[in-house]
């Protein structure tokens, strides 16, 4: 269940990390730069946060074991269109 957790907390940091990586790109575009340095900053601080639950996933995948059947039914049910 652990992995399942950690697989469904990477996802949600890809949410954020793209969030933020798009509002850098607006800044760019409409030269923010003050906006544009904070968005990159909180952008990295996400992959980070990304890179922090692959090492758990990573880790419990190997001890729980579950199928990627399993995992994939997990991402399809936590995907928003299917809620
Ligand atoms: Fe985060």
């Amino acid at each position: 269940m652990q992995d399942i957790k950690s697989l469904a907390r990477m996802i949600i940091e890809t949410g954020t990390s793209t969030f933020y990586k798009a509002m850098q790109s607006y800044a760019s575009d409409i030269n923010e730069p003050v906006l544009q340095k904070i968005a990159h900053l909180i952008y990295k601080d996400e992959v980070g946060h990304y890179g922090h639950f692959s090492k758990h996933f990573t880790r419990y995948n190997e001890e729980e074991k579950n199928s990627r059947t399993k995992l994939l039914k997990v991402l399809y049910h936590i995907s928003p269109q299917n809620r």
